[in-house]
């Protein structure tokens, strides 16, 4: 690990004025900036950050400073002797506006036929420094007063409200109100030609949602009403006021992450903020929502308290995963949003975390270029959400929200570590918060408690869960144990432990999916929890999460895979739509081991299709209006299940809902109509070649989605090679698209070597369109996600080891290795057991 020296340490700023004049145009900026702060020991020089800027001048206090660049993009200001203390900084400086959508970067879109343009900003994690010379760390907090020039007849935004706004020399003149103390993270400002919908909050804060003119302002109600409703719901959550005149939210053609938390100016990905009033799919809304509601939470836990340092970034979006959770389920109680919570976020933390040489929550970090690395959206996302849930849920919601209220209460518009926050939960739980968090924050992976039944009592013994071969371990965790019954609602925190148990009541652990550890059954205690399912005994999240526990074990080898073909059976007759997510996760498992084996394959078309047929029946392909939401959203997953067991009433069904003009299929089935089109179409080639153009032209996030699913469904090696030919033709697929298109062509079995194949081929491409931006290591991370041959293995060991060095790349390559191994071997040991399950059925 590189070392790398932190300069807020040596001069902390406290004010920037900060002025910019962007020629968009000729795609450059010219800027000066003041900076007043503190040095804090006498010096002869003054580092700030600075990168590919260009500096004309500068002065210390006045007076004119020599300029040098160093390593780690420092910038050298150096005089003959500076004492301690208050100093002032001056720097004229100027950069280049380019697409690679950080610092300050051109957004693109067509309106009525007219190429256009927006700039904006993205700074997190430390691209702040691209745009003008500052402090660039989070605990270098000072005010921020920004002038921004432009041209004329725009839309100008910042962080703040305009203070005053004229036309000069042609263009515009900007001038936003100062900023309270705030990181250079979450600096922002955008413009361009857009319109707006706006509102207020209950507190008189005003909210505008922002597009581009290609989208109706209809499409943005949604948005509006769940951001005001999300405002109100923290003010009163946090007892915080929403600390800022007014929040913009808008959204940008090019966007590489979801969104972005900006203080008072949050930019999105325009998919996840714009939705067709008139046809959006519940799961789509569901989307929008958790985003605004994720970055609202931001602007507590982030902008207004801000982590020290990068190490605990999961302080800022572990938090912000959970609040998603806790605000929504608040502002739409008709999603039973939490139901989700176990496929959104526990299954995807604990496939990774099984993984060997995986991060803990909260992990050591340096040098800027590796924070990307720290954004892992299983990790410091959905296993932080999980453990919060789980601290949550065990000292209760009453002290949870006093806790966070003590928090914002000491600590707004300054920096904390972990323990601040432990501090203030503690001493409203009166429990001991810090060791229990540290030891599932700190450390990597979580734990598997075996579970064997001898008489009246339980057996229990924790132990590292992992895949591939697995080094001794001595790993222990606290964990809460969340039994079915009273004295299995206790704390492991030994390795083994007996309990007594009352038999003829159920027996399961971690009742409702709170707490990050799966089970590992005896044969009896197993059984008797089929029995229980099929007696419908068990609740919903129950169910899954036994079926996930399934999957992981068998992924490890620590159970046959066969049992997950029992499970399934099991689950005959069910209707519940988180339940079915997994039942198809479920079923792409056993895929796996009969991609080459045609019989026994039909045999797995003929187990979906029987497990799929009757809840359809009931459901049929369109809803009444006013349907409750699950069956909304069990019928896309019943049709994808039943068009992969090729039912030929559900095949010609859905290409009776099929329409040339794609805006017009309701969009809750729409994903799967067109897929359907894609594989099943008369005449194929005409349907691909017609989305690949409506994909090109529409304005609709959503459909855009969805042909992205359907086309990447297709099973012809001619329709592969023309859509990864498009993958680096930027006018037709966005480069923020493109990891997405390559993931789901790498899922899809037709299409697999190819997508691998142009991985190799694209190297180049790919690097030089993603290496600065947190979106460079999907690609080994997808690619072994989807791997699986000791074939496989040799190509990805091959061609990665020459980049294992690269700080962005070398833990998910180390893992991707590790992962890959583990599913080779796994589908060589498993294959045949399953085909013989399956022939037997
Ligand atoms: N702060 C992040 C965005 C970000 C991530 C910026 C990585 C720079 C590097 C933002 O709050 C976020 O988490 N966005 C998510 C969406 C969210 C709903 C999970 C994203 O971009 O995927
Ligand atoms: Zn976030």
């Amino acid at each position: 690990m590189q070392t790398v020296s932190r300069l807020a340490k040596q001069f902390a700023p406290q004010h920037y004025d900060l002025s910019l004049h962007l020629r968009r145009e000729e795609r450059i900026f010219e800027g000066s900036v003041t900076i007043t702060g503190e040095l804090q020991l006498a010096q002869r020089h003054i580092l700030l950050h600075a990168k590919g800027l260009t500096i004309t001048s500068a002065t210390i206090d006045d007076k004119p400073v020599t300029h040098a660049f160093g390593d780690n993009d420092e910038l050298q200001l150096a005089q003959d002797e500076l004492t301690s203390g208050q100093h002032k900084v001056q720097v004229n400086f100027s950069g280049k506006i380019t697409d690679t959508m950080h610092g300050l970067y051109p957004s693109y879109y067509e309106e009525d036929g007219n190429k256009k343009e927006i700039l904006a900003t993205q700074f997190e994690s430390h691209h702040a420094r691209e745009v003008f010379p500052c402090v660039d760390e989070p605990e270098a907090k000072a005010t921020f007063a920004i002038t921004l020039h432009t041209e004329k007849d725009i839309t100008v935004l910042g962080n703040m409200p305009i203070l005053t706004q004229q036309e000069a020399d042609g263009g515009l003149i900007t001038q936003f109100a100062t900023t309270p103390p705030m990181s250079t993270y979450l600096v922002a400002f955008a413009t361009g030609d857009l319109h707006r919908l706006q509102g207020k909050t209950k507190s008189g804060v005003e909210v505008n949602i922002w597009a581009t003119k290609v989208h109706p302002l209809e499409n943005l109600e949604f948005a509006l009403d769940t951001a005001i409703r999300s405002i109100d719901f923290f003010n009163d959550y946090f007892s915080t006021p929403y600390p800022l005149p007014k929040v913009d939210h808008i959204a940008l053609p090019d966007f590489s992450a979801g969104a972005m938390e900006n203080w008072g100016l949050i930019t999105y990905r325009e998919v996840v903020l714009v939705v067709d009033k008139h046809n959006a799919s519940s799961s789509t809304k569901r989307r929008i929502a958790t985003v605004i509601a994720h970055e609202l939470s931001h602007q507590w836990f982030g902008n207004l308290v801000t982590m020290q340092w990068w190490n605990d970034l999961w302080l800022n979006e572990s938090f912000a995963s959970l609040m998603e959770y806790v605000a929504l389920d608040a502002l739409f109680p008709e999603w039973h949003y939490w139901e989700q919570f176990t496929n959104k976020e526990s299954f995807i933390a604990l496939q990774r975390d099984c993984i060997p040489g995986v991060q803990a929550i909260k992990t050591k970090v340096n040098h800027p270029d590796e924070i990307s690395t720290l954004f892992d959206p299983a990790i410091v996302y959905a296993k932080g959400a999980k453990i919060l849930r789980m601290l949550r849920e065990y000292i209760g919601d009453t002290a949870f929200q006093a806790g966070l209220r003590q928090y914002f209460a000491s600590h707004s518009y300054k920096n904390t570590t972990g323990d601040d926050l432990w501090r203030c939960l503690k001493e409203a739980s009166g429990q001991d918060v810090t060791s229990f968090m540290r030891s599932w924050i700190d450390q990597s992976g979580f734990p598997v408690v075996t579970a064997t039944l001898s008489d009246a009592t339980l057996e229990l013994q924790q132990k590292r869960f992992q895949i591939g071969a697995t080094k001794a371990d001595a790993s222990l965790w606290p964990i809460p144990l969340g039994g079915s019954q009273a004295s299995l609602r206790t704390m492991l925190s030994t390795e083994a432990a007996s309990i007594k148990i009352n038999r003829s009541e159920p027996i399961i652990l971690n009742s409702g999916d709170v707490a990050h550890f799966i089970t590992n059954y005896d044969e009896l205690l197993l059984s008797d929890i089929m029995q229980l399912i099929q007696q419908g005994k068990l609740s919903s999240t129950d169910r899954l999460s036994i079926l996930n526990n399934l999957l992981l074990l068998a992924r490890a080898r620590q159970t046959p895979t066969t049992t997950i073909v029992t499970a399934l059976m099991a689950l005959r007759g069910e209707t519940d739509a988180a339940v079915w997510e997994i039942i198809c996760a479920a079923i792409d498992t056993i895929k796996r081991c009969v991609e080459d084996s045609p019989e026994a394959e039909t045999r797995l078309r003929k187990l979906a299709g029987d497990l799929a047929t009757p809840p359809f029946k009931q459901l049929g392909w369109i809803g009444k209006d006013g349907e409750d939401e699950n069956s909304k959203l069990t019928r896309p997953l019943l049709i994808a299940t039943l068009l992969y067991a090729e039912v030929p009433t559900i095949v010609s069904g859905a290409l009776a809902q099929y329409n040339k003009d794609p805006h017009v299929i309701p969009a809750e089935i729409r994903p799967e109509v067109l897929t359907a089109a894609v594989q099943f179409a008369p005449s194929p080639q005409e349907v691909v070649e017609h989305l690949i153009k409506i994909y090109t032209t529409t304005s609709a996030g959503d459909l855009k989605s969805d042909i992205i699913t359907a086309l990447t469904k297709s099973k012809d090696p001619a329709v592969h090679a023309k859509l990864l030919e498009l993958l680096t033709s930027k006018e037709i697929i966005r480069p923020q698209d493109t990891p997405r298109w390559f993931a789901y062509l790498l899922r899809n079995a037709h299409s697999r070597n190819q997508a691998w194949q142009w991985l190799t081929e694209q190297w180049s491409w790919i690097e030089a369109t993603y290496s600065g931006d947190m979106s460079y290591d999907v690609f080994p991370r997808y690619s072994a996600n989807a791997l699986a041959s000791y074939d496989d293995l040799v190509r990805y060991e091959q061609f990665f080891t020459p980049h294992r060095r690269h700080p962005a790349l070398a833990r998910t390559i180390e893992m991707g290795i590790t992962e890959i191994t583990a599913r080779a071997e796994w589908l060589k040991q498993e294959k045949q057991a399953v085909i013989d399950a399956l022939n037997q059925l």
